[in-house]
């Protein structure tokens, strides 16, 4: 029997309609006359980056990571790749499109893996942060939304491979 949740609203599917699609004209912007290599996190990311690509106008390619760090609503602390990508990115732009930065664990992983396999440019791109969490050793050059310390699920994001599915964001409130 899966545990149940509280949850109410943190942005609404239109609100994060809008501030997608403001992304995807940033990075088209920055972008101006190159081609991109567009790297999804598996999972999360997922349904952000199909929204993302759809709003950037540029030559673009994609492809996908898989790593693993968190169990129910705790990291491990301990990254692991679980998927690799299916290409060489040496030479090449590479976008990084994660869906939350929380301890920052992940991302600063992964982007030492990536500047081992010298792209010609990387960028980051998360859809959520939680600054208040994370002393990053990288720069995060994109984002969409600032929050605070809440654990939150919907819009790709998951607790125990569950909520992925919810057209909004949406915080859990535990009872802890
Ligand atoms: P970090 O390594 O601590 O920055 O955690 C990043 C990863 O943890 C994300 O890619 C998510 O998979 C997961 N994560 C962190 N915070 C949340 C949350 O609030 N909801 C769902 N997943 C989260």
């Amino acid at each position: 029997m899966p545990q149940e949740y509280s949850m109410t609203t943190l942005f609404d599917a239109a609100t994060i309609a809008q501030r997608v699609k403001a992304l995807g004209a940033t990075i088209t912007k920055d972008f101006q006359g190159e081609s991109v290599l567009v790297v999804g996190v598996m999972k999360g990311s997922l349904i952000f980056l199909a929204d993302l690509v759809r709003e950037i106008s540029l030559d673009l390619k994609l492809d996908f990571i898989g790593v693993s760090s968190y169990q129910g609503m705790h990291s491990s602390g301990e990254v692991r790749l679980t998927h690799d990508l299916s290409q060489s990115i040496e030479g090449l732009n590479v976008l990084l499109v994660e869906d939350i930065v929380d301890t920052g664990t992940t991302l600063d992983f992964l982007i030492e893996n990536f500047k081992l396999r010298k792209p010609k440019k990387l960028s980051i791109c998360a859809l959520l942060s939680k600054p208040d969490c994370h002393s990053m050793k990288n720069n995060l050059d994109y984002v969409g939304f600032e929050i605070s310390k809440e654990f939150v699920v919907g819009y790709g994001l998951d607790v125990d491979g569950r909520f992925r599915q919810l057209p909004s964001i949406m915080q859990v409130h535990t009872s802890a």
